[in-house]
């Protein structure tokens, strides 16, 4: 007697052979830092790609091929799209015609740093609306555990369609470091949890086409914990490095020769460096995400608080040693003129946001500095929501460097000549070590 398959699993082998053709179709939805990238990708693997985006100039420069991400080519970004391999919409409708759904938007923390999940919650419901049996939905933007069994499935079941029978969900953490050329998105292993072993099944398959390693685990929950758990590695790891700064100033040790000198154990100890704190989409968010999760259970995340805490002094700490520097040149904060290189959260990127030199120059603005900032990524920096807190980057001159009182050093990007920089400044903080290969004029340094 032949064995029947069940509905969901004969939509899965449908879906699998589309997939192994390359002509299921994958819509994108949120084209920023994440879902750009992983839409050419998926387009660079053979699928033909929608992108959808609430931003209709984002979906113009796609469209004409022009790459607002500085890790997509406008080449190859262009060559997708006159090639038909990509277009993006400004209209969820294209969904309906989508095999494969991923959803990339941004979840950013409210005010007291409780979860805002509104766009993925939106971008849920525009999906449930045009839903068809037999596709594949995995969300990829960064939530707590349980976001995607407890928030989104209810939403896409609410047209009476159930997940594992008539369309396949899953979450699946984008794990993409932005400016990192030794692993881009192929080599970074993909963990994959569904909401039943087909959702998982059906995503394993999809991922596999474009990505060297799928790492299957039992549920969405463990994927969206996984997640959480790098960001909060990171976090913690960067809060102790940082407590270790601030103690080895009141010490007068050099932190860096400390940190240096720890990465030469060949193994127990992997290498994080102190910094003027920390910034992006992830880092000083995700784990918040976690902490409001976890206080459901009556549980208190003591580490990522602690983190948080110390991370946050990072900036203040930086000021406080810039003023001790002028100090010992008879200078104060108050009318001293300070070029800050270097505005992105960190370097090679372009990103800004959550970046510690918001907080940086907003103190030294506010203690009477008149700053100046080079960054060549962000032409402009906007230190508020106000038009009137935006500063333009200027040109990186000798005389720009040498009329400063003092040079900042924030992000330290590859493309600064730093000998050069240390060459024509009269006093340097560096809150990068980007100066460590500087060999001429070391005495005008100071590292935070
Ligand atoms: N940036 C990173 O380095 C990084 C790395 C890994 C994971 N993540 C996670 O990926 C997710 C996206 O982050 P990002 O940095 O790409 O954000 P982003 O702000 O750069 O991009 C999000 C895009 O989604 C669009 N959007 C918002 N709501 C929408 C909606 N309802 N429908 C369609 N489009 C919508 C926005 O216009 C924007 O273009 C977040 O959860 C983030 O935590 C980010």
């Amino acid at each position: 007697m032949p064995v029947l398959k069940r509905h969901g699993e004969e939509l899965a082998w449908v879906l699998k052979d589309k997939i192994n053709s390359r002509s299921a179709v994958v819509a994108v939805v949120g084209l920023g830092y994440v879902g750009l990238p992983m839409a050419v990708e998926q387009a660079r693997a053979g699928f033909p790609v929608v992108g959808i985006d609430r931003d209709e100039k984002k979906v113009e420069q796609v469209n004409s091929g022009h790459s607002y991400i500085r890790d997509v080519p406008g080449e190859v970004l262009q060559t997708l799209v006159k090639g038909g391999r990509l277009r993006a919409h400004h209209s969820f409708d294209p969904l309906g015609g989508a095999d494969v759904v991923i959803i990339c938007v941004p979840t950013p923390l409210k005010s007291m740093k409780q979860p805002d999940l509104s766009f993925v919650i939106s971008a849920a419901g525009e999906v449930a609306g045009r839903i068809r049996p037999g596709q594949l939905i995995s969300l990829e933007s960064t939530t707590f555990p349980g976001t995607t069994q407890e928030i989104v499935l209810p939403i896409l079941q609410s047209g009476g369609y159930t997940a594992g029978e008539d369309f396949f969900l899953v979450f699946s953490p984008e794990r993409v470091d932005p400016g990192n050329k030794c692993y881009t998105a192929p080599d970074i292993s993909k963990v994959v949890g569904g909401v039943t072993p087909v959702c998982l099944d059906v995503a394993c398959a999809f991922y596999r086409q474009s990505i060297k390693k799928v790492v299957p685990v039992s549920s969405p929950a463990v994927a969206e914990m996984t997640k959480i758990f790098e960001n909060t590695y990171r976090a913690v790891n960067i809060a102790l490095v940082n407590e270790f700064m601030l103690l080895c100033d009141r010490m007068g040790l050099d932190i860096w020769e400390v940190v240096e000198a720890a990465a030469t154990k060949p193994f127990g100890i992997h290498t994080f460096y102190p910094g003027p704190g920390v910034g992006g989409h992830c880092i000083p968010v995700d784990p918040f995400y976690l902490a409001w999760r976890a206080r459901d259970y009556g549980f208190h995340t003591r580490f990522i608080d602690l983190a948080g805490e110390i991370n946050a002094q990072a900036p203040e700490y930086v000021v406080q040693k810039l003023i001790g520097l002028l100090n010992r040149q008879k200078k104060c904060l108050n009318g001293a003129k300070i070029l800050v290189l270097g505005v992105a959260y960190k370097k090679d990127v372009d990103d800004v946001r959550e970046s510690p030199a918001t907080k940086i120059v907003g103190l030294l603005l506010k203690n009477g500095a008149a700053v100046s900032y080079y960054d060549p990524y962000v032409p402009v920096f906007r230190l508020s929501q106000k038009e009137a807190h935006c500063l333009e980057s200027v040109p990186l001159s000798a005389e720009e460097v040498a009329g400063a009182d003092c040079v900042l050093i924030l992000t330290d990007h590859s493309c600064v000549d730093y000998q050069w920089v240390v060459e024509h400044a009269g006093l340097i903080l560096d809150a990068r070590n980007a100066t460590r290969a500087v060999r001429r004029g070391r005495e005008k340094i100071t590292r935070i």
